[in-house]
């Protein structure tokens, strides 16, 4: 076990990365640690994210948006998926015949980009060719880019939160935050008068704005099977979700509609096309891998929908290894809602403290993955399963709070790389990095220079 302390600016930081303590916190005692953060900065664009969201305002607002992102809704939204992947498909097959290299992390987050542009703001876009030009894809990347503002934000946050409070301060840009505004708006518009409606996360917000306000009373989403593989090995939510709260139909305002339609680019961009960039790269230079991936993948034909892509065996264990090595979020926090005693530590810790859960030790430690730094999708087969130490793997997080996006993040990592193992064989080039270096100072790993590798059109 180890537990150690440091500083984020002005702010004391209990570091934990004992799997049992980190499960005790997040799923037993969830309740006494519901947030990340506790300022609220008056900004209601920043404040109502559900990211940022506090106590029973976060409690309803996760009620609203995790029954967007069930079994069902990911079973509709999957076709718009495809037709992303097969503009990607295009563009690496005249990649491919003019044999030039791919960048990896570029068109991965240019797939993201399209997807993300699809699903939660109803735009369709084909970043690999327009990208330049599209007014969509220029305000996304000034929402994303490392700007200052986001610093400042930080610097605010650790060690002057009264400044945030005083100020307003947005880490959004004003411009970006008045382009998103606007065109969600005019697309939930042109929506209402429109008859056949696409089955888009966008959709699904407008519907639940809609209940809130008293219109379309729903029932329970019948379509709302668990996918019992996913659940099991990519995160624990413990039995205690939401608890206390009213759940039926919340006011959603038009800030909650716009910032909530945002996450998927805050937390769903660099995150995903992390995820596939590095997929890509490890069956780049493990091609026996590759080749038992494609037979696999061979087996169901042409029937590849989101039933099949779920019953994948060695499908599922290549993305569980990928997101163990190269786990795109390291590091989890959350603040202590009472004092409360750590184990059987003897320490206490005072309300207010930030706790920060360190998922990239518990992934990368010798003790609970031999031989941790090589990437080995045998460890996640269903015949090896029971040799894994419980409690270690939390790529999602773990416990109510995880990753609200996991199903459609596994979904799109999955299509996508079905699609394109299928049509493609991935080969190492000549400036293929082995082994890889990363960036320092990111929020989400990322590798140091893009990875390029070839990728020839399967015969
Ligand atoms: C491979 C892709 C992804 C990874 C590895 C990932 C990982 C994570 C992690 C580690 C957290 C923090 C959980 C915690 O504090 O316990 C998180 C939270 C979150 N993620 Fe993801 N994520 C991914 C994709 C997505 C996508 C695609 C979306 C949206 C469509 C999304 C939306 C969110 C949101 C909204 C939260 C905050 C949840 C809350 O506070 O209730 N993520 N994610």
């Amino acid at each position: 076990m180890c537990i150690c302390s440091a500083f984020l600016g002005s702010q004391p930081v209990l570091m934990i990365n004992d799997p049992e303590l980190i499960t005790q916190m997040n799923v037993t005692d969830f309740n006494k640690f519901v947030d990340r953060n506790k300022f609220v900065s008056g900004n209601g664009f920043n404040d109502r994210n559900i990211f940022n969201l506090i106590g029973d305002e976060w409690k309803q607002m996760r009620s609203v948006i995790s029954p967007t992102f069930s079994s069902g809704k990911m079973r509709s939204m999957h076709p718009i998926i495809i037709e992303a992947v097969k503009r990607l498909e295009a563009y690496l097959a005249t990649k491919a015949e003019r044999k030039e290299e791919v960048s990896l992390k570029a068109v991965m987050s240019n797939l993201t980009m399209d997807v993300i542009a699809s699903c939660a703001f109803g735009t369709r876009i084909d970043t690999h060719t327009d990208g330049h030009t599209s007014e969509f894809v220029t305000q996304a990347q000034r929402a994303l880019g490392g700007n200052w503002r986001l610093w400042v934000f930080f610097l605010f946050t650790s060690i002057f939160p009264q400044l945030l409070k005083w100020t307003k301060f947005s880490p959004i840009d004003p411009g970006v935050e008045r382009f998103f505004r606007d065109a969600v708006s005019s697309i939930a518009k042109r929506r209402k008068s429109e008859k056949v409606k696409p089955r888009d996360y966008l959709q699904l917000l407008i519907e639940a704005q809609d209940r809130g306000n008293g219109a379309h009373p729903s029932g329970p989403d019948t379509d709302d099977k668990l996918d019992t593989n996913a659940e099991q090995i990519f995160a624990e939510t413990g039995g205690q979700a939401l608890t206390g709260h009213k759940t039926s139909h919340p006011i959603i305002s038009d800030d909650d509609f716009v910032t909530n339609s945002m996450i998927f680019l805050t937390a769903g961009f660099d995150t995903t096309s992390s995820l596939l960039s590095f997929l890509c790269y490890e069956l780049a230079i493990n091609e026996l891998c590759q080749q038992r991936l494609y037979e696999e993948i061979n087996k169901f034909c042409d029937d590849i929908n989101y039933e099949t892509i779920s019953q994948m065996p060695y499908l599922e264990a290549c993305v569980a290894e990928t997101l163990r090595l190269y786990n795109p979020i390291t590091t989890v926090g959350r603040i202590a809602d009472e004092e409360y005693t750590v184990g059987d530590t003897g320490l206490t810790i005072p309300v207010g403290m930030f706790v920060a859960f360190d998922l990239h030790v518990l992934h990368h430690s010798p003790e609970y993955y031999p031989d941790p730094m090589r990437w080995d999708p045998e460890r996640f087969m269903p015949e090896n399963r029971h040799k894994l130490v419980p409690k270690t793997y939390m790529p999602f997080g773990t416990g109510p709070r995880n990753c609200v996006g996991m199903r459609f993040a596994l979904m799109e990592a999955k299509t996508a790389i079905v699609q394109l193992v299928r049509r493609f064989r991935f080969r190492r080039s000549v400036n293929t990095t082995i082994p890889l270096k990363f960036k320092k100072f990111n929020f989400i790993l990322d590798a140091e220079k893009d990875i390029k590798i070839e990728m020839k059109i399967r015969d």
